[in-house]
């Protein structure tokens, strides 16, 4: 195809390929086991392949509601009730996304305006920053504490201005595996008290946290939740990221800005698994039983890196392993990472493309759903270094 002649100014002139679609494409190349990208390599479960046909072949499949299947949306309700003990409308404040990544651009679309500053924690998932950025705001970064990655909130307090629209965040958080604890939670509670801050809170990991924790969602505190969306993926719960599917939750007068956004969007998400996912909700330890289910796969992927030159940092969550290796080499974190693909054929993730200015801390990221033949055989390349 011949190029397009006009000029072109682009709307995102720093943004190129994502660190995942770079380390993929190069696992593929190399043959490399993939730890990279944020994705199970086991299936999901038969019965929810089931129920979706069973949808489509009763013929569910023309558009739905634009903000979702009332069934399914009354089955997120009662879940977040049951967890979180927060009281969602399912008519006015419940919308069935097609996966975490457009509810988050669509929050942001909703109430971010030119000039906007919205306070993002690095290292921060890759969306965030250009969903800001295309809707005219300025982004304004405070950084998580390496190694523990916790959160200065005296830090985040100095940086809140009388421009201050959103806060991002993520618990548990990707890539650093550090979950909020109800502290944090307070803090920010505290913070944004009679403020017109609007938290975006990224819970995608909700249902993947260790060690007896608990997920802190901003919907356990109503000052907090008066003022916030939640976006969460089913993708990331039930194994099939590759369906696109998830959920936002927000009090209604922020849920009405979210749909005039989200409507011209994409109206509304496939039906037949919407109806399938509603079903399959009904089934409490489909999600409740992947704490030990996750927890298994870090603690056999820990114990089998014992006694190599790796630092294990510590993960209270998410399905993300951050490994130091200062004892290895001095290489850059996205120079290492390319030539372990290369030499040792194995695949993660330069945790440096986090942040915006690239802050290396000589780690790297390593997803763990994966098989446990497959985290064993990482382990044991990983060992072998
Ligand atoms: C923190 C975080 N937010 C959002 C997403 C996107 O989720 P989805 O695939 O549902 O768009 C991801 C996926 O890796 C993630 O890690």
């Amino acid at each position: 195809m011949p190029e397009f002649q006009g000029s072109i100014s682009s709307k995102l002139p720093k943004v190129g390929t994502t660190i995942f679609s770079i380390m993929t494409g190069l696992a593929n190349e190399h043959q490399a086991l993939n730890m990279a990208q944020g994705f199970p390599d086991f299936a999901c479960s038969p019965k929810l392949i089931e129920l979706v046909n069973k949808n489509m072949n009763k013929g569910l499949n023309q558009y739905a509601m634009m903000p979702g299947v009332p069934l399914l949306r009354e089955k997120i309700a009662e879940k977040t009730e049951t967890l979180y003990s927060a009281v969602y409308h399912p008519e006015t404040e419940v919308t069935v996304i097609p996966g975490a990544t457009l509810g988050i651009y669509a929050a942001i679309s909703a109430v971010v305006k030119e000039g906007d500053e919205v306070i993002i924690l690095e290292p921060a998932y890759d969306s965030y920053l250009p969903a800001v950025e295309l809707n005219g705001g300025r982004p304004v970064f405070a950084e998580l504490k390496f190694p523990n990655y916790q959160v200065d909130w005296d830090e985040v307090r100095k940086l809140i201005t009388f421009k201050t629209r959103m806060i991002i965040i993520n618990t548990p958080q990707n890539p650093s595996g550090m979950a909020f604890s109800a502290l944090d939670m307070e803090k920010l509670q505290k913070l944004t008290e009679n403020s017109d801050i609007i938290v975006l809170s990224d819970e995608v990991y909700e249902h993947i946290l260790f060690d007896g924790l608990e997920h802190q969602s901003v919907a356990r505190f109503p000052k907090l939740a008066e003022r916030s969306f939640i976006i969460s993926s089913f993708g990331k719960t039930y194994h099939n990221t590759g369906w696109k599917m998830g959920y936002c939750l927000a009090p209604e007068n922020l849920m009405r800005e979210f749909r005039k956004i989200f409507q011209y969007m994409v109206f509304s998400v496939n039906t037949p698994i919407q109806y399938a996912l509603a079903e399959f909700m009904e089934d409490m330890d489909e999600y409740l039983h992947l704490n030990a289910f996750y927890q298994a796969k870090r603690d056999l992927f820990q114990k089998s890196l014992k006694g190599s030159k790796w630092k294990i940092l510590p993960c209270q969550g998410s399905y993300f392993q951050m490994l130091g290796y200062e004892k290895i080499t001095h290489e850059s974190d996205q120079e290492y990472a390319r030539r372990l693909v290369r030499e040792n054929k194995i695949a993660a993730i330069p945790p440096s493309s986090f942040y915006r200015k690239a802050n290396d801390h000589h780690v790297l990221r390593f997803c763990f759903a994966k098989e446990n033949d497959t985290l064993k055989q990482a382990a044991e390349i990983l060992q072998e270094i």
